[in-house]
């Protein structure tokens, strides 16, 4: 199969739903897109994709992503430009990711081809549900989950790949108060914290539903040995800017490389601001802000591009963080990306992967 002749086939729908779709107030994850691309993995090989209606899928009781997790799952996003192409931001670092995470779940490699052909061609279909409108953009979920109906626990034989879509506006509403964890942990170094397992997620809103209960939106993931380290926050890569420099936790075995996340320190380097990726002790932080040097924090992940922290809780203190106006770090660094994503910037790092209709 090759990316020019794999043409998948394709049922489309007999009335398309975008008419339910309200492109000036678009929740996060609520309304998708009529087409789905599906693929089973069965008897050692992916089989032939297919795209048909967004609908519901019926499966066993039995089917063991449902019991065990052997499940992954991506987040990208398509945009127009100008023209009304559709731009689609970094396929191809998802589909590397995507199969990191496959490795360490068991699950079978992907072919680039059916990611990035079936991507071109359920896009093609659904080119009218990428917003024009600026902030938004349509955010597309390609996952894999383990399908054998089997309660027994061992890798799975038979997996199905799906990518489904939804327009989406911003994912928080307002810039984040969060607290640092210290107790609960999201990853821990030889578990599966680099890897976009499903897991992951399941795992951590507990403890976030616990910081929520305590007025937090979100909260700050520190390491597993010494809760001395910042890792991530929430469902989200988490940089600073101390005394003008961009500072974020390296990317190891117990955080996940962000796309979105080397996408801002590439912008950073390239407006020459001084970038560190290390250890970032809690301590640090603290220290900072007791100095008046921790000027701006923010989330950085496909879905909330990068989110303002307003407000950091540790030790039973409140570190309220300079207003949002004055972030030049953060702000600048956004707005670039997002002439990036929609064409209005060059793309000097070849992240566009432009389809055109
Ligand atoms: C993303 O940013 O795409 C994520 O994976 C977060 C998501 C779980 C909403």
């Amino acid at each position: 199969m090759s990316v020019d002749t794999l043409t998948i086939p394709t049922q489309t729908v007999s009335q398309s739903r975008i008419s339910e779709l309200d492109f000036n107030n678009i929740e996060f994850g609520k309304i998708f897109a009529d087409h789905m691309l599906v693929v089973d993995y069965k008897d050692g090989a992916w089989q032939t994709p297919e795209i048909k209606p967004y609908g519901n899928m019926s499966l066993s009781p039995a089917t063991s992503a449902l019991h065990y997790g052997q499940a992954i799952f991506e987040g990208m996003k398509a945009y127009k430009n100008a023209a009304g192409d559709i731009l689609l931001f970094r396929p191809l670092d998802n589909f590397r990711r995507l199969n990191i995470s496959g490795e360490r779940m068991c699950i079978p490699e992907l072919p680039e081809e059916i990611f990035m052909q079936g991507l071109e061609q359920l896009l093609r279909l659904d080119a009218a549900w990428v917003p024009p409108t600026a902030g938004c953009a349509l955010y597309i979920r390609p996952f894999i989950f383990a399908t054998d109906d089997f309660i027994g626990v061992r890798p799975s034989s038979s997996y199905r790949f799906v990518v489904f879509s939804c327009p989406v506006g911003a994912y928080y509403g307002q810039p984040l108060r969060v607290a640092i964890e210290p107790n609960y942990v999201r990853s821990a170094e030889g578990g599966a914290g680099y890897a976009k397992a499903a897991g992951n997620y399941g795992a951590a809103l507990y403890p976030a539903r616990k910081m929520q209960e305590r007025g937090y939106h979100q909260l700050i993931w520190t390491d597993a040995r010494e809760h001395k380290y910042i890792e991530e926050s929430g469902t989200m890569n988490v940089m600073f800017v101390i005394d003008g420099k961009l500072v974020t936790p390296a990317v190891s075995t117990t955080i996940l490389a962000g796309i979105t996340r080397d996408s801002v320190l590439q912008i950073a380097r390239d407006k020459g601001i001084p970038v560190e990726e290390r250890k970032v002790a809690v301590s640090e932080i603290v220290e900072a802000h007791k100095a008046g040097k921790l000027q701006e924090a923010f989330g950085t992940g496909t879905a909330a591009t990068i989110a303002q922290i307003a407000t950091i809780h540790y030790n039973g203190e409140d570190m309220n963080l300079p207003a949002l106006e004055g972030r030049e770090i953060s702000n600048s660094i956004a707005a670039e990306l997002d002439r990036i994503k929609t064409g209005q910037a060059p793309d000097a790092h070849n992240w566009i992967h432009k389809i055109s209709l």
